[in-house]
């Protein structure tokens, strides 16, 4: 039994970038999931594939960060770009050690932005590369005027500028971009910052590589330190079974015990935001930086015999459920989480699209971000939730998680998980003085918790029509099954 209260309509707009996604030249994501060439049978626009451009577009990404992730602190953007047949291969080094030939450069993570509709977010190389470098590439892709970088952007065949607002100067620099300091990395942030330029009309926001989970030490000297040359600060942190590394889970077959950490991690990211959100407070009380969780989302052993360095895993209504958890505690932080992104969009980590050759499939995962998208650019209604909880072996957390949103048309989403593996539960949603005459919902479960679609059986995990409630005045009484994603529209 729970009740949800809707508040007052709130006025802070959930941003849309909160939905936005992480693109990596890891394993099969870029190669073969996005790119794959223009000479090739798989149907495609300019070597992207058609398949997934439709399934992006579906679910209007806002924002797609790339080029990494680790591979970002070994990314040198001179070598992404000309003609094909003089771009140098690289070694791929953080991942698996396989050939980079860097066929995907600028250019054509770009023309994958517009194809999908969504705003580049680059991120720099700080770790391995030169000031000078960063400061080329921003004047590669925006600048108008006569300079060199000018001159050999028109040559590779683009005359107009790029518009290109994220950029970030690093990542996980406590790590593989440098293992620096904070300290340390606060002073080179600084410095390669003063060089991101605003050329014409184009305005950078600037985020700084932000902290590991809870290393709450790094926001506070990043803040403090740094805070005047930034627009954003990040933080990662991915949903595992366990806390120990050598502890990964089976991304499909798993028991309740499994399930439950599960759950109770994603939870955990509440607490992140509200921990690094109140740093960020003392220095920043009109919130004008944005926290950017610019890594998030499950991390599971690898799908057996597949390469361990590529990440590759299934995804089932375990990762469709974390997905809900993490896109309602961004939507209820949208004062200060401005922008989030789902590592990795294709065939690695909690992906939204697997692929196989030239087969295509839409993971449980995918179908939360298309019934959530109502919720981008929304503008937030608070609610109290008060709920029953969820206990196994004498822990507990609670079953239900939800938010709320009113768009432009004045259309009301409320968007609720069910934690509980096995039982029902009924809610009751407080309207008070809610205009609306109208309630119909979707929902996404299945019978077993480790349901996922395959591509020999695509759709086994997908939104149906959801009619289990009841609209009385002043309430909704919903009877929300076990383990699903509702969201409610209220018009
Ligand atoms: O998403 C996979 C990796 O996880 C990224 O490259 C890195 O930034 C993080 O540690």
């Amino acid at each position: 039994m729970a009740n949800i209260v809707l508040n007052a309509r709130k006025k802070e707009k959930i941003n849309k970038n909160i939905y936005g996604h992480f693109a990596e030249h890891l394993g099969r994501c870029i190669y073969e999931g996005i790119w794959v060439g223009k000479d090739s049978a798989i149907p495609n626009t300019d070597g992207i594939r058609n398949d997934v451009i439709e399934a992006l577009r579906e679910i209007k990404i806002p924002v797609l960060r790339w080029p990494g992730g680790c591979f970002a602190d070994t990314y040198h953007w001179m070598d992404g770009i000309g003609p094909y047949e003089q771009r140098p291969s690289m070694i791929n080094t953080h991942w698996g050690g396989v050939v980079e030939n860097n066929h995907f450069g600028t250019h054509e993570f770009l023309r994958l932005c517009e194809l999908i509709g969504a705003e580049p977010y680059i991120c720099g190389n700080l770790g391995s590369g030169t000031v000078q470098e960063m400061q080329q590439w921003v004047e590669y892709i925006t600048f108008d005027g006569t300079s060199p970088m000018t001159e050999l952007r028109k040559k590779n065949g683009r005359s107009e500028p790029w518009k290109l607002t994220y950029f970030g100067v690093g990542n996980e620099n406590w790590g593989c971009g440098g293992n620096m300091r904070a300290e340390y990395y606060a002073d080179e942030y600084r410095r390669y910052a003063t060089y991101i330029r605003n050329y014409g009309d184009n305005k950078i926001y600037r985020i700084a590589g932000g902290a590991s989970v809870d290393d709450y030490h790094w926001t506070e000297v990043l803040m403090r330190e740094a805070r005047h040359m930034m627009e954003g600060l990040s933080i990662h942190y991915y949903t595992r079974v366990s806390k120990d590394w050598s502890v990964q889970g089976s991304a499909t077959d798993f028991n309740e015990n499994e399930w439950f950490a599960v759950m109770q991690n994603a939870l955990y990211m509440e607490e992140l935001v509200t921990r690094h959100s109140h740093i960020m407070d003392r220095y920043d009380p009109e919130k004008r930086i944005g926290l950017i969780v610019d890594e998030w989302g499950t991390w599971f052993a690898v799908e057996p015999g597949t390469n361990p360095a590529f990440l590759y895993q299934q995804n089932t209504l375990r990762d469709a459920l974390v997905a809900g958890i993490h896109l309602n505690i961004f939507n209820n932080h949208c004062d200060r989480v401005r922008m989030a992104n789902l590592a990795q969009t294709v065939n690695v980590l909690q992906a939204v699209i697997l692929t196989e050759g030239e087969k295509m499939i839409k993971t449980p995962t995918y179908h939360v971000f298309e019934m959530f998208k109502v919720h981008q650019d929304a503008e937030l209604v608070s609610l109290s939730v008060d709920f029953s909880d969820y206990t196994l072996d004498g822990q507990s957390i609670p079953r239900i998680n939800a938010s709320a949103s009113i768009d432009k048309e004045s259309k009301i989403h409320i968007s609720i998980c069910n934690l509980h593996p096995a039982e029902d539960e009924f809610i009751t949603c407080h309207t008070a003085n809610m205009d609306f005459s109208k309630v119909s919902g979707r929902i996404l479960t299945a019978g077993e918790m480790n349901a996922h679609n395959t591509f020999e059986n695509p759709s086994s995990v997908k939104p149906e029509p959801f009619y289990g409630f009841r609209q009385e005045k002043g309430r909704i009484d919903i009877e929300m099954p076990a383990k699903s994603v509702v969201v409610l529209t209220l018009e």
